[in-house]
């Protein structure tokens, strides 16, 4: 039963002779009882006729009354008598002929353009739900998202205002936010139905969005009054193309007034000879954030593909490494890879290894065990030798945000391998240990150059120990503040780090091989072996 009201009455006829469908009467009559539109075209027809056939009988019986009451001139009865008759008549032939569409191909709606007759049913969610299979996503949840032809916006107002009127006239509170929108009352249909077909519940924020799109070239150019009404609607944009977006037609429509629309668009809008013609269908699965903590072993490893003029420099690098099993167990399109700060092509991370997270786009498989998640790390672990991964876990976007935290105020430990110009002794070492806290300014260092700003930064060294290997080599471990640049510490990179350790121990130094020893960012959480 459609909770249709009296006052409906005169909306219904008035709608149904301008060739609206059925699901847009509702529409027009505010109902917002979901599982009136979920009705198969054929019942909502029905009980529309049904509807304004009892309107007929009360009609006459008003009359009736109205006569016993005032006595009015026969004369004036009988036009009155005819005149209802004959719109009854026209009402119920025309929702008749509605309810014809899905077989005998009775006229495309002039508002929704076919959105709500012939795409609203089991054989087109049917289809939907194939197209889904056919990409082969893991799911738990949907939602379904529609793109409509910014057209049906304008027609949807020309419609409104044919109707205002007789709204008003009848002194009904019916605002035009009241009507139900095109896109919702097609969810409320289709979006059960899919879920149906799928198996899995409908989630207003669930991660994976079908969407389905529809187009109607024949009436593309109804919008194009309105650029002369609202030029500033309709600026050009770089990724669209047309300027008839919905949000500019919207912007427009609010903008412009009844006088001006009604001269300027037919109002009820024109019958339109076809349908809307629906686009690919489209599915995207939220991303999957994967974090974990990675050592790098080798000195000719980049962290991220090197390439120079678009050469590769390098072979490999660390995200491809750990990308390529998370990329085919989670069958991913692509990846987005962050870290906590990162290491040059000749330096080792060493210790408990740095944070690092991978974004997985469109993921089509999403959930993992423990068990599996741990399985992955090993099948990274045993890919190569120049990587190990600890701590992998999935994690939420939000938390990602926790590794680049206060990033600048970290502290990370280094060890070097230091060689000295002049010959040196253990209490040459002795002396470099009892520095503390050592404020260092550092220019932007020349290597860095082309793709940094020039920039004096002060970093702090915490704190060194050194053990001494021969005269002109020793081991230097240092605790510095994140973002420390230790080889230009060392060399002193033509006197842009001041002071440096040529200057501390005065002599030539340079730095042979550096490691990172630990990056001190507590996320992500260890996970237990
Ligand atoms: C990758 O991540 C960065 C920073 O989080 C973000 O700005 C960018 O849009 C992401 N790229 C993709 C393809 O998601
Ligand atoms: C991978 O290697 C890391 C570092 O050696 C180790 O801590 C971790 O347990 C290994 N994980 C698996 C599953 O092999
Ligand atoms: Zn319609």
């Amino acid at each position: 039963m459609i909770p249709l009201k009296d006052k409906d009455k005169p909306i219904i006829r008035k709608l149904l002779d301008a060739g609206c469908c059925a699901r847009c009467i509702l529409r027009f009559c505010c109902v917002a009882v979901q599982s009136a539109y979920r009705l198969s075209y054929e019942d909502i027809c029905r009980e529309l006729s049904a509807f304004v056939r009892d309107s007929e009988k009360e009609q006459t019986h008003d009359v009736t009354i109205q006569t016993q009451k005032d006595d009015p001139p026969q004369k004036k009865l009988k036009l009155e008598n005819s005149q209802a008759g004959e719109h009854d008549t026209s009402a119920a032939a025309t929702v008749t002929a509605e309810c014809g569409r899905d077989t005998a191909g009775a006229s495309v709606c002039v508002v929704c353009l076919g959105v709500l007759q012939d795409f609203c049913n089991h054989g087109f969610a049917k289809k939907v739900a194939e197209a889904v299979k056919a990409e082969n996503y893991e799911i738990e949840s949907l939602v379904l998202s529609v793109s409509l032809p910014a057209q049906l916006s304008v027609r949807e107002h020309s419609c409104w205002l044919h109707i205002k009127k007789e709204v008003r006239e009848k002194s009904m509170c019916l605002g035009k936010d009241d009507v139900i929108q095109v896109k919702e009352a097609f969810k409320w249909t289709l979006q059960t139905m899919v879920s149906k077909e799928l198996r899995v519940p409908v989630l207003a924020n669930s991660p994976f969005e079908v969407a389905v799109g529809f187009t109607h070239a024949e009436t593309d150019a109804d919008c194009h009054f309105l650029a002369t009404t609202c030029s500033d609607c309709f600026k050009p944009t770089k990724n669209k193309l047309s300027v008839f977006t919905r949000m500019a037609v919207v912007k427009a429509l609010e903008k412009i007034s009844d006088d001006k629309f009604c001269r300027n668009f037919p109002c009820p809008p024109t019958k339109p000879s076809t349908e809307c013609s629906p686009q690919d269908i489209t599915c995207l699965h939220g991303s999957v954030f994967v974090a974990g903590r990675y050592n790098k072993f080798s000195r000719e490893l980049p962290q991220t593909p090197w390439v120079i003029d678009g050469e590769r420099r390098m072979e490999g690098s660390v995200e491809e490494l750990i990308a390529a099993p998370l990329l085919s167990s989670f069958r991913a399109e692509g990846f987005n890879f962050s870290s906590s700060g990162r290491e040059d092509v000749d330096v080792r991370t060493l210790g408990n290894g740095r944070p690092f997270a991978m974004e997985l786009l469109n993921p089509h498989r999403s959930q993992f065990t423990k068990a599996e998640i741990r399985q992955l790390q090993e099948a990274i672990n045993q890919s190569s030798d120049k990587i190990r991964v600890r701590d992998l876990q999935i994690v939420t976007r939000e938390a990602m945000s926790r590794m680049k935290e206060g990033e600048e105020e970290k502290t990370k430990s280094y060890s070097a391998l230091i060689w000295t110009q002049r010959s040196i002794e253990k209490k040459d070492l002795e002396f470099i240990e009892n520095i503390k806290e050592l404020t260092i300014d550092q220019k932007t260092p020349l290597r860095v150059l082309h793709r940094r700003p020039l920039a004096v930064r002060q970093r702090v060294i915490h704190s060194m120990s050194a053990s001494l290997l021969d005269c002109h080599h020793f081991t230097l471990r240092l605790r510095t503040q994140a973002g420390t640049y230790i080889k230009e510490f060392v060399h002193g990179d033509f006197g842009r780090t001041k002071p440096n350790l040529c200057d501390l121990m005065q002599t030539e130094t340079d730095i042979l091989e550096l490691d990172v020893e630990s990056v001190d960012v507590d996320w992500p959480p260890a996970v237990p072996e």
